[in-house]
């Protein structure tokens, strides 16, 4: 499975923050927003990975991320010089996604809590149609929403809604048959001028190949769009870490884990970052195995 990361938004709702840097590029607590749906993608162990990012930052990605060999991954970078909508990453990405699945994630979302690997792979193995996960929401107006029957089968999606048919969003985490791109291109843009993702996820619905997967109140979900949301994502993975000694979004960390790195290169990156908390944290768990 291919997976893309979306982060070519410019952060508007973030000015002046992202007049200089993109919103992907902002910090989150102790690392950039672009780590956390990156980790999640190691995490799944998938490892061939597309960025679209804006058009001018490229450089700044690269300078940041590299080609991923330091954490066991394959990125290339392809720039989105139209904001066309979630659903337009698909079609830039069709080469890259040839015949394979894709797990596309939002480059403003993220994700941790108790298990979620486990959540995570059971929807990257159902290979046929489409998966998307749904999260209560007190307020689910300003996001996709799902609306479920008495059997907890879906029966409708909606994007931003003035009235919300439940309290079920659809956050920025998706998989996706090859079958993707295709659908893709034949969405017309929204009131808003959009492709939409909720378009695409209905297209699957139709097809009666889309599913849904709940996540309990143990998975904590950040859309980190605006000012407040990003200070309460750092504060909430800061007091995670602190409680549950787990670190969120730790690209080397996660890549040790999973067997995409050795020590060696854990090590050295260690080395390399040991002057912050994250390279600190970093040094301690490549100390730990060792021993
Ligand atoms: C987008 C999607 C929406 C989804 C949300 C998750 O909203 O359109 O369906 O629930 O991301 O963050 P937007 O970021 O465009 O407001």
């Amino acid at each position: 499975m291919k997976g893309i990361i979306l982060a070519a938004g410019k952060g508007t709702r973030l000015y002046p923050i992202t007049h200089s840097v993109c919103k992907p590029l902002l910090p989150v607590y102790d690392k950039p927003m672009v780590y956390y749906p990156l980790a999640l993608m190691l995490e799944m162990g998938i490892t061939d990975i597309l960025i679209i990012v804006p058009p001018d930052e490229q450089q700044q990605f690269e300078n940041l991320l590299g080609r991923g060999e330091h954490f066991g991954a394959r990125i290339s970078y392809i720039r989105q010089f139209e904001r066309r909508g979630i659903a337009d990453a698909f079609i830039l990405g069709e080469a890259f996604i040839g015949g394979d699945g894709v797990c596309l994630a939002l480059g403003d979302n993220i994700f941790f809590g108790k298990d979620l690997r486990e959540r995570l792979m059971s929807a990257r193995e159902s290979t046929a149609g489409a998966t998307v996960f749904g999260c209560y929401m007190a307020d689910p107006r300003p996001f996709g929403v799902v609306e479920f029957d008495k059997d907890g089968n879906v029966i409708s999606l909606e994007e931003k809604p003035e009235a919300p048919k439940s309290h079920y969003i659809v956050p920025g985490l998706y998989f996706y048959d090859s079958r993707v791109a295709g659908i893709a291109k034949q969405v017309r843009p929204s009131a808003r001028g959009e492709l939409e993702i909720t378009s695409v996820n209905n297209a699957y619905l139709e097809r009666g190949d889309l599913r849904v997967v709940p996540l309990d109140k143990e998975i904590t979900w950040f859309d980190t769009g605006n000012s407040s949301a990003l200070l309460d994502a750092a504060c909430a993975i800061r007091d995670y870490k602190k409680q549950t000694g787990e670190e969120v979004g730790c690209l080397e960390e996660t890549a040790y884990k999973n067997g995409l790195i050795d020590r060696e290169k854990l090590m050295a990156t260690a080395e390399r970052l040991k002057m912050s908390d994250y390279g600190k944290h970093l040094m301690h768990f490549a100390e730990k195995c060792g021993k």
